[in-house]
């Protein structure tokens, strides 16, 4: 039978066994990254080979060169996740990867990768959304978290308020209209003189500023819980060049950067979960490794009476645990599908 026909059988039969141990890929961007996930919630291994060094010298991802670095160690990757699981391929129920969105080039590398070893060992393949994924990271960090819940989801491509049903639906109420949250910070860090990735130095910085020290705009959009960065983006530059920033140290700058857009997500993230009637509050994607919006969360949540659910550091940012969460709900909601065919989706799907 051609192996795309084998592949919704055991998805199937997957699905009505009700568990599986997945290996996981995500290569979407600077991370290379393999996990093995059991039952959709317990990390067996997670290993995250980063590219920033690689990267830092040129102040930014260079699309090329990411893929030729996912070339380089995602073989590893592979290998030591399943070291670190005690198991070997065929041992594992499925193989599950990221085909979007992200750069082209780099989600080719675990996207073929996945394809490989699905082929070469009789295994279902399971292509996952990167955002989708993100979301999944808040399953593994908190055992019994079961739709329906709020998400903010927000990263350094992304920056969406995205509502799971309690049929486990995913929809929109809100999104970016510019920049995302994450790009706005490693602009900002930019214009501090920070080396890349920025986000995390500005957090660093802000931990020790004033957040009053200057007055920075917050957006207003059109949709209720939509977002927009790229007015506060201007504004802080524009400061930087007209020499306003001078008189302000780098921390209160910071700070002050930091206090804007924490304030812009939170304000909006209660306002639609009080709206909509939701207990629980997840924030997920690598800002919510943003100490400034953890601690604001947290205060908001405690005062309005939600749930908050920030999966721990290393679930935020890139990883591929978060996709083998992601690819259990697939089976066992019936929505998995993998084929020979797959490729990479760039510019990504609707969640
Ligand atoms: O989710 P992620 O690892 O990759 C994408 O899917 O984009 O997110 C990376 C983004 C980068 O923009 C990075 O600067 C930002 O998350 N980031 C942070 C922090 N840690 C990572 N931004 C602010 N504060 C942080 N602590
Ligand atoms: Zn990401």
């Amino acid at each position: 039978m051609p192996y795309d026909q084998m592949c919704a059988a055991w998805l199937d039969a997957l699905r009505r066994a009700g568990r599986a141990d997945i290996l996981a890929i995500e290569t979407s961007c600077d991370e290379t990254a393999a996990a093995v996930i059991r039952d959709g919630r317990a990390i067996l291994s997670n290993i995250v080979s980063t590219q920033i060094p690689i990267h830092a010298r040129y102040g930014g991802v260079v699309p090329e060169v990411a893929s030729r670095a996912h070339v380089e160690a995602v073989n590893a990757a592979v290998d030591q996740a399943l070291e670190g699981a005690r198991l070997r391929l065929n041992d594992i129920d499925a193989i599950a990867v990221t085909n979007g969105p992200g750069l082209v080039g780099a989600l080719l590398v675990g996207v073929s990768t996945a394809k490989a070893l699905a082929f070469a060992s009789s295994k279902p393949l399971i292509a996952v959304h990167h955002m989708e994924a993100h979301i999944s990271a808040a399953y593994l960090a908190y055992d019994d978290l079961e739709p329906p819940f709020l998400c903010l989801t927000v990263s350094g491509g992304h920056t969406a308020l995205i509502e799971t049903t309690a049929s486990g639906e995913s929809r929109a109420l809100g999104r970016t209209l510019d920049d995302a949250a994450g790009e706005a910070f490693d602009k900002a860090a930019r214009v501090l003189g920070l080396p890349y990735p920025g986000g995390p130095a500005l957090d660093e910085l802000a931990e020790r500023g004033n957040p009053s020290s200057l007055a920075l705009p917050r957006a207003k959009t059109p949709g209720a819980y939509d977002f927009s960065f790229s007015g506060l983006k201007t504004a802080f530059i524009q400061l930087e060049r007209k020499g306003a920033l001078a008189g302000v140290s780098h921390e209160d700058a910071a700070a002050a950067f930091r206090e804007a857009v924490t304030d812009m997500l939170a304000v909006k993230t209660i306002r639609a979960a009080k709206a909509g009637g939701y207990h629980t509050v997840a924030v997920v994607g690598g800002v919510a490794a943003n100490k400034g919006l953890r601690a604001r969360m947290a205060r908001e949540c405690g005062a309005n009476g939600l749930r908050l659910c920030v999966p721990p550091v290393p679930l935020c940012t890139d990883n591929a645990a978060m996709v083998g969460a992601a690819a259990f709900r697939r089976i066992t909601s019936g929505k998995a599908a993998g084929s020979l065919s797959l490729n990479a989706e760039p510019a990504g799907y609707i969640v």
